[in-house]
């Protein structure tokens, strides 16, 4: 996807401008927009876990913030909209005991009693961490998937995934003998298994928690339609409002730092122009058999 017009970039939100890109903290942007804007709403909240630009806080403190925030965001919904927060876990270490504390089953309450339904509960799989010495090492995140009314859009097409067996036949019936797939493949189902952006990624920025292109890509395409509004109130380095744009989704996004600001505003412009590197949505890398990497030093026999 390339384009030919340049885009810019506002500061101050207008429901007409392609992309608005506020620098400073979300909920004073979040103030300035209309209700029921927000066709989709996707983000990556922070997850108080000491990141340069969290202030250390207490679990209920953490609650709260996002608390103001989700609320700011649903009011700024679209009857037929849908929001996805994307969450890791929490390190519990300020008691005597430490204890890990899932970050979308402490906010799920708070959609709940704004009487949102939740859609799917996507768990979002990667291969690479870190390496836990008292416990299994984390290797998921989660997606929590609302919408506010049973009206909401959702387009399977654009993002269905080659079946395990294409070939597949029907053995009775009617279509016996016929394959029985989908022509244009299968549901991607609510378990993603897509890399997490590490050192080698083709996307990888300076940011330390930035998520990968296709992930928002799935939703975006499943989510919204051409021309509608996607937002993200903690926007790091542009993630969404990059994947968003090369649909010709409008986006807004709203980010505290000036460094990840600037590199949102770039990758954003050059997601526009078709020149940003972007990971295409395939299965993880599979090592070849018998290479120095992919053979076990302590069972080869001398
Ligand atoms: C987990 S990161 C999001 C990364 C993003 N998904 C990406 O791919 O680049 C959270 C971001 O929210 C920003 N942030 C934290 N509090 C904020 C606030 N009150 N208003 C705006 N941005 C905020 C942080 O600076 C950080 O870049």
């Amino acid at each position: 996807m390339s384009n030919s017009n340049k885009i810019k970039i506002y500061k101050r939100y207008k429901a007409e401008n392609r992309a608005t890109l506020y620098l400073g903290d979300t909920r004073k942007f979040l103030k300035t927009v209309k209700a029921e804007e927000f066709n989709l709403i996707l983000t990556s909240p922070p997850y108080n876990i000491g990141k340069e630009y969290e202030k250390p806080t207490t679990l209920d403190e953490y609650y709260e913030s996002q608390k103001e925030v989700i609320n700011l965001c649903i009011d700024r919904l679209a009857e037929t909209g849908s929001i996805c927060w994307q969450v890791g876990n929490y390190v519990d270490k300020t008691g005597a005991k430490t204890e890990v504390v899932p970050l979308d089953i402490l906010l799920y309450p708070i959609f709940k009693e704004r009487g949102l339904q939740l859609r799917n509960r996507i768990i979002w799989h990667f291969g690479h961490g870190l390496h836990s010495r008292n416990r299994y090492s984390g290797r998921h995140e989660t997606i929590l998937w609302f919408t506010k009314t049973d009206k909401y859009t959702f387009n399977l097409d654009p993002v269905r995934v080659e079946q395990k067996y294409p070939g597949k036949k029907a053995f009775k019936g009617p279509n016996r003998g016929k394959p029985s797939g989908h022509p244009e493949g299968k549901n991607p189902s609510d378990v993603w298994d897509i890399p997490n952006v590490k050192a080698n990624h083709i996307e990888k920025t300076i940011h330390e928690c930035q998520f990968p292109i296709s992930l928002v890509d799935r939703l975006v395409k499943s989510l919204t339609h051409e021309d509608d509004l996607v937002f993200d109130p903690f926007l790091g380095v542009g993630s969404t409002t990059a994947a968003a744009i090369r649909y010709n989704r409008r986006v807004a996004g709203a980010e505290l730092m000036d460094k990840y600001y600037n590199i949102a505003k770039q990758r954003t412009i050059e997601a526009y122009n078709g020149t940003l590197p972007i990971r295409d949505d395939k299965p993880p890398y599979t090592p070849p058999k018998n290479t120095t990497l992919t053979t076990n030093p302590f069972t080869v026999k001398k």
